[in-house]
Order: C-alpha cells, then structure tokens, then sequence
C-alpha cells in the first residue's frame, strides 16, 4: 500500500517533465565544481534488455564520432578540478586505449581530472589494454557480466560469457591497482532463479571489490520482457546478500555488494555535483538545467555544423527531491542533512515509514528493503528520457524533421540501407 503511493507520487512528479528541443547556450552555463560522464553509443551486438542510446560498431561511424565529442570538449568552456568522470555506454572498451587516451586529454586541455572511472564488456577488455588505460588514469573500472550462463545470454542477443577470461582479466585489474565492479542481472527471460545464483556464487569466487545485482527494469527502449515480478527479484536478491556475506562482501546499497567503499556508482555521483555529459544522448545537470544531447546522426550533424541543439529542462525540485529521498533510501541509511530540507510531503512518507517499521532511526530495516527495492527500480524505469521517450518532448515534430534529415544526411554519407540511430522497432514483448 505504502509502497503504491510512494510509487505513484514519484512517477507523476516525473510524468510532468517535458523538455524542449533547442538551441543551447552553452556560454550562459557556468561549468565550475562538476563532474563529467562521456557516452560511447557503440556495441558490437545489441542486447535486447539495454534501455541505453547505442548503435552498432562501426569503424568509420566511431572515427567520426570520436572528432565529434573531440570537438563537443573544445566548445563548453570548463575549468577548475573535475571532481569524477565516467566514460559509460554502449561499450566504451570498443575505443582503443589511444581513443580513450584522446578524449582524457582533450579534456585535461581545460580541466585537472580525478576518479576516473569506465565501463566495459569482459570480451572486449585484454592485458594489454588494461595496461593502458590504467597508465592513461582511469582507477575504477566497471563490467557487465549479466549472466554467466550462455541460454540466457543468447535469449538477450549478447555473446557467450567465458568465465576464464573474466576471471584473469578481474584478477589482473585488481593487480593493476583498479577498483573493479561486476554488474550482474536477475530477471532476465529464461534466467531461473538457480541460474542467478550460481552466478552470484561464481562471481564471489571471481572476487572483484564490488558486485552490482540489477534487477531488469522495463525502461522504454527495452525489448524483452522480465521473467519475474518485483518481489520475485527482490527475494533471489536477498538471497544474494547472503551469499556475498559468505564470501566477504558488505551491502553498501540495496543492490550493490562491497569489500571498499570506493564504489563504482555514476548515479551516486550525478546526485551530488553538478555535471557536463558529453556524446550522444549524454545528460548533463547543470545551473538548475537538465540538457540531453541529441541521438547519434542529430549529434553528429550538429557539431559538424557548428550547432548546440539539445533536449532542455528547467530541473523540477518535485521529482529531484524525489531521488534524493530515493537515493537516500537506496543507501539504506538516511543522511539527516538531506532529510532536513526535504519537503512536508516527503517526510510525511517517511514518517509513515517509520511508523510501520521500515525504517528505525537513520536506517532502513531488514523489512523496509522491499519498499526501497521497489521504489528505485520505480525511479530507474520512469525516469524522464527524451531521446526515446516521444511524451517526453514539447516539440516532437520539430525534433522528427531535423533527426530524419540528419539520418538521410548519414546515411548518404556511410552509403549505408538502414537508418542510423532510429528508435529500434519494438518486437512484442511475451
Ligand atoms: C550501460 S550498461 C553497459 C554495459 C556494457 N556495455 C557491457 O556490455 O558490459 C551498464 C549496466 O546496466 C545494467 N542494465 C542494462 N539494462 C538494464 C535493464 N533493463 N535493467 C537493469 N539493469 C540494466 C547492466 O547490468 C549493465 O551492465
């Protein structure tokens, strides 16, 4: 019951954002104190059950792509330390560590850099290239295993896992000096439940610092269905937690299992500073602002043409209050600073909480962890995103025109059948 009005209040607040494709002006945005996530929207195969702006690997459609946020860097006028960065995907390993190495240092022309972080498919990550990037100075490094079993991989279209190469490579990135997360899923289609766990099981052996346990979320974008409810995650994900108890590890979140406290978690950090995105679709928060870059073939043409055309918001204080509360939750501790400057409506949740015994004190209790499971899979999956979110845009037509001519533009330009960057077609979900 508690867990429905929560749920409802926070996906109206964020029903209500819409956002207007514009012209940005960058120059009127003041970029001190931030931190910085860049987008690599590229995958060698598409996994059906990824909500996130991606297209398939081209060498041609990467260099240009790689001049693109080359150029992107030099136009937004940063300065100061940058407190974090995460280069995030797609699969961002698909860039060469000199890649990797070009897009770090265009950015250290403007800014100092600290705690940089990157994530990336075990297939795609090698000694060498470990070597290398940890020289360029990234430090925390995240992959997605998903699932270890090959039945379950091949129903979500992504390649055969080969649990050697994950083992040698996270052994050697804990040599390295890198602080290494593992994501795993539960709830994908035909995953059974003894299947997630082995893979929790396995993964405790693998030993990386941090194990992420994401239950599958239905975001728009996602195009298959999960095998099981929210409580039936939630349950195998408690089981989970015991498991990683066995194996050394401490809940440091409702999903994340540790041995540090130098967690790998980019929606942690975006709450806290303000931040610049770079890339296609990548977000940026800044001044009170929430801007999405344009889908690939609009982003390509743009920076080739020397415009600043984004999806803007004015950040709504509702549904941002709402993920701080969220996320304060998520943390299974309650910051009191942050409770203190929460709204009446929000503390009248909270009270309720307390009142039925999910929460004591500061700290979400053994019962509440149901409610705060389900309430950030809720904020996860209605999250506002325009790039693949229609309802999300004021001036949809407007955006249709100008992303259908930069697709014809593109697609002229790769001499290619199929449009670059379009929502995929949805297939129907069982
Ligand atoms: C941005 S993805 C990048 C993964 C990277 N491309 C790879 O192949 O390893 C980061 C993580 O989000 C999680 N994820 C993606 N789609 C999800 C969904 N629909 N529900 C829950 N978690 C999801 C996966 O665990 C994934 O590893």
């Amino acid at each position: 019951m508690l867990n429905r009005i929560a749920n409802d209040r926070l996906a109206k607040s964020f029903a209500k954002i819409k956002f207007k494709y514009q012209t940005v002006d960058w120059d009127a945005i003041p970029t001190k104190h931030i931190g910085i996530y860049i987008h690599v929207p590229f995958c060698e195969q598409l996994c059906a059950f990824c909500p996130f702006h991606k297209v398939v690997y081209k060498e041609e459609l990467k260099r240009l792509y790689l001049k693109a946020i080359e150029k992107e860097i030099k136009e937004r006028t940063m300065e100061g330390k940058v407190e974090w960065v995460y280069i995030g995907g797609g699969t961002p390993n698909l860039l060469t560590p000199s890649e990797i190495g070009r897009i770090l240092e265009a950015l250290r022309e403007y800014v100092d850099l600290t705690n940089i972080g990157m994530e990336g498919n075990p297939l795609q990550f090698t000694p060498e290239y470990l070597h290398q990037i940890r020289e360029l100075g990234v430090e925390k490094l995240s992959t997605g295993v998903e699932s270890l079993k090959p039945d379950t991989l091949s129903h979500v279209n992504r390649a055969k896992a080969d649990e050697a190469q994950i083992t040698s490579i996270v052994e050697l990135a804990r040599k390295l000096g890198f602080s290494v997360n593992v994501d795993l899923m539960v709830g994908l289609p035909k995953q059974a439940p003894e299947d997630f766990l082995y893979d929790v099981d396995r993964v405790g052996d693998i030993n990386p610092q941090q194990i992420t346990t994401y239950p599958f979320m239905d975001i728009p974008g996602v195009q298959v269905a999960p095998e099981m409810n929210s409580k039936e995650m939630f349950h195998l994900i408690e089981q989970a937690h015991d498991t990683l108890g066995d194996h050394g590890y401490n809940r440091e979140s409702i999903w994340v299992f540790s041995k540090t406290k130098k967690i790998y978690d980019s929606a942690r950090d975006e709450l806290v500073i303000d931040y610049l995105g770079f890339g296609a679709a990548a977000f940026s928060k800044v001044a009170g602002q929430q801007i999405v870059n344009p889908p690939l073939p609009l982003y390509l043409d743009m920076l080739q043409n020397g415009r600043t055309r984004a999806f803007q918001t004015t950040v709504d204080e509702k549904s941002e209050n709402w993920r701080k509360f969220g996320h304060e939750l998520y943390n299974l501790c309650l910051d009191p600073k942050v409770i203190q400057d929460m709204p009446r409506s929000i503390k009248f949740i909270l009270s309720l909480l307390k009142l039925t015994g999910n929460v004591k004190g500061d700290q979400v209790t053994q019962k509440g962890r149901f409610f705060v499971h389900d309430l950030t899979k809720t904020i996860v999956e209605s999250l506002p995103f325009p790039v693949s979110n229609p309802a999300a845009i004021i001036n949809f037509e407007e955006y249709q025109k100008e992303l259908q001519a930069a697709q014809e533009l593109l697609r002229i330009r790769e001499k290619t059948e199929q449009p670059i960057g379009e929502p995929p077609v949805k297939p129907i979900k069982h």
